[in-house]
C-alpha cells in the first residue's frame, strides 16, 4: 500500500508540476502522460536535451558572457538529485570574480579531482549561484521534494550555475521557497543567506538562542550580506552596529539596525572605539577593516572576528593549490595565533557553505516576515550582462535579481524594491 501511495503521490505531484512550470512540447506533454512511475520512463525534462543559458567559456571581462539556447540541459544523475525550473535568480560579486577566473583551480579541483592537470575543463562554464523556481524531476531516492514544488537554493560555485533554464542539485542543498515572497525576490537570498549563517553559526558560535546579549558590528552592511545578516541578527535579538556609506543609513535603520557608522567619516573609527566592545565583527569589507576592527573586540572573553573576505582562492589560483592552500592556511594560522596571544580574541575565516535545512529556517522567518528580500534591481534574462555591469558598478544596496521565467513575475520594472521609508515601517513591525 505504502509504495502504491507513494507512486501515485509522484504522480499527482508530476500533473501539477506540469501546470505550474512553463509546459513542455506537445510531444514532451504526450510522453510524461504515458509515465507510469519513476524509473518506468523519462519526464518531459529528461527528454529536454538543450536550454537557454548565459555561459563563459573563457575568463575575462563582460564581453565574455554569451547566450546560447543550445546549451546542453542538465539531467538528474544521481538518487538524491533534483532538477529545478529556474525563474529567477541573483548576482554576487563571486560572479564577476568568476568570470574573470578566480577561484578557477581549487574549484576544478572540486569539480574533477582525479584530473587536476586538464585545463579549460570547466567550460563552457554557467554562472549564477541564487536559484529560486520549480522541481521537474527528481532522483529515485529524493524523499523531500517532488515535481511541482517550488523551491530556492544556493547553487555551489563547483557546480554549473543558474543563468540558465535548469539547474540539478542535490536534494540537500534544496529547500521549500518561502510562500508568502516571489520568484524574483526568493532569489534574492540564498547564497547572502547560506554564507551568512556558515560565517556567523559556525564561525562565531551564534544561533537563535545565543544572541540575546550579543553585541555584533558588521562591517559593509548596505550590501547582500549586510543586508540579510542584519535582518537575521535582529530575528535572533542581538544588538547590530553597522558601518555604510551615509547614503545607505536609512536602509540598514529601516532593517533594523541599532547603531550605524558612516565609515567615509574622519572619524568612523574614533566613534567606533568609544562604543562598547563588540561579541562578534562580520567582516565584508576586507583590506583595512581587519586592522582596526580586531581592536573593537571583547578582549578574553570568547569574541570573534570573521572575514568573508580571505586569500584562499586567491592565493591559489597565484601560487597553485598547493603552495597556494600552504601560504593561506599560514597567514590565518598567524593573524589567528597572534590575536588568540594578545587579546584573546578568534580570528576566522567565513566560507559560503551550501545547507537546504538551513534555508528552511530563514523560509520560516521570511514567511513571518522578519527577513525581507531587499532586492535593489532587477532584470530580464536578455539583458544579463547589462546585470553583471550594475553589480559591477558597486555600491551595491542588497540585491540584484535577474528573471529568467518571465512569466509568472507581476513586477516588471527594471529599478525595484521598497524606499527606505518602507523597510523602516515594516521593521517597526517586525
Ligand atoms: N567567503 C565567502 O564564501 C563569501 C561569500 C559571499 C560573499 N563574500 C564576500 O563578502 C563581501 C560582501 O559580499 P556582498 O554580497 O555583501 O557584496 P555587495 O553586495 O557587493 O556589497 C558590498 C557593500 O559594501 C559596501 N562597502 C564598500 N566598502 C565599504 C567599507 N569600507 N565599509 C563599509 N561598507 C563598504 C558597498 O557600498 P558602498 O561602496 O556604497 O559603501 C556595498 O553596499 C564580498 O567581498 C564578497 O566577495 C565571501
Amino acid at each position: 500500500m505504502g509504495s502504491v501511495r507513494v507512486i501515485s503521490t509522484k504522480l499527482l505531484c508530476a500533473t501539477k508540476a506540469k501546470a505550474a512550470a512553463a509546459g513542455p512540447t506537445g510531444t514532451l506533454a504526450r510522453a510524461w502522460s504515458v509515465c507510469l512511475g519513476r524509473g518506468v520512463c523519462s519526464s518531459p525534462w529528461r527528454l529536454q536535451s538543450s536550454m537557454s543559458a548565459w555561459l563563459v567559456d573563457q575568463y575575462g571581462s563582460n564581453e565574455v558572457l554569451k547566450f546560447s539556447d543550445e546549451t546542453p540541459a542538465p539531467t538528474v544523475n544521481s538518487p538524491n538529485e533534483v532538477m529545478v525550473k529556474v525563474h529567477a535568480t541573483s548576482l554576487n560579486p563571486l560572479d564577476i570574480a568568476m568570470r574573470g577566473g578566480y577561484g578557477a583551480k581549487l574549484l576544478n579541483l572540486r569539480r574533477d579531482p582525479l584530473s587536476v592537470v586538464n585545463s579549460d575543463r570547466e567550460f563552457p562554464l554557467i554562472l549564477g549561484r541564487d536559484v529560486s523556481g520549480v522541481v521537474v524531476d527528481c532522483g529515485s531516492e529524493v524523499t523531500h521534494f517532488f515535481p511541482g514544488d517550488e523551491v530556492w537554493a544556493a547553487v555551489p560555485p563547483w557546480k554549473q550555475g543558474s543563468l540558465a533554464e535548469f539547474v540539478t542539485l542535490t536534494e540537500f542543498e534544496v529547500s521549500h521557497k518561502p510562500k508568502s515572497i516571489s520568484h524574483t525576490e526568493a532569489a534574492s537570498i540564498p547564497y547572502v543567506a547560506s554564507t551568512a549563517l556558515s560565517a556567523l553559526v559556525n564561525a562565531a558560535g551564534l544561533c537563535k538562542d545565543r544572541c540575546a546579549d550579543k553585541r555584533v558590528l558588521i562591517a559593509g552592511g548596505s550590501g547582500g550580506i549586510g543586508t540579510f545578516s542584519i535582518q537575521l541578527l535582529k530575528a535572533w535579538g542581538a544588538h547590530v552596529t553597522v558601518t555604510c556609506s551615509q547614503n545607505a543609513e536609512g536602509l540598514v535603520r529601516g532593517l533594523g539596525a541599532d547603531e550605524v557608522v558612516n565609515y567615509m567619516a574622519e572619524d568612523a573609527e574614533e566613534h567606533l572605539e568609544t562604543m562598547e566592545k563588540f561579541d562578534v565583527v562580520l567582516d565584508g569589507v576586507g583590506g583595512d577593516t581587519e586592522q582596526w576592527a580586531m581592536g573593537l573586540l571583547k578582549p578574553w572573553s570568547g569574541a570573534k572576528y570573521v572575514t568573508l573576505v580571505t586569500p584562499l582562492l586567491h592565493d591559489t589560483d597565484s601560487l597553485g593549490l598547493l603552495n597556494g592552500t600552504f601560504h593561506a592556511g599560514l597567514s590565518l594560522h598567524n593573524t589567528a595565533f597572534q590575536s588568540a596571544i594578545s587579546s584573546g580574541v578568534f580570528y576566522r575565516w567565513g566560507f559560503y557553505a551550501p545547507d537546504g535545512p538551513a534555508l528552511d529556517e530563514v523560509r520560516e522567518l521570511v514567511d513571518a516576515g522578519k527577513i525581507l528580500p531587499v532586492v535593489e534591481a532587477q532584470f530580464p534574462f536578455a539583458q544579463v550582462p547589462q546585470a553583471f555591469q550594475k553589480l559591477e558598478e558597486g555600491h551595491a544596496r542588497g540585491k540584484t535579481v535577474v528573471r529568467v521565467a518571465e512569466e509568472d513575475e507581476e513586477g516588471q520594472s527594471e529599478e525595484m524594491g521598497q524606499s527606505d521609508g518602507e523597510y523602516q515601517q515594516e521593521a517597526e513591525h517586525k
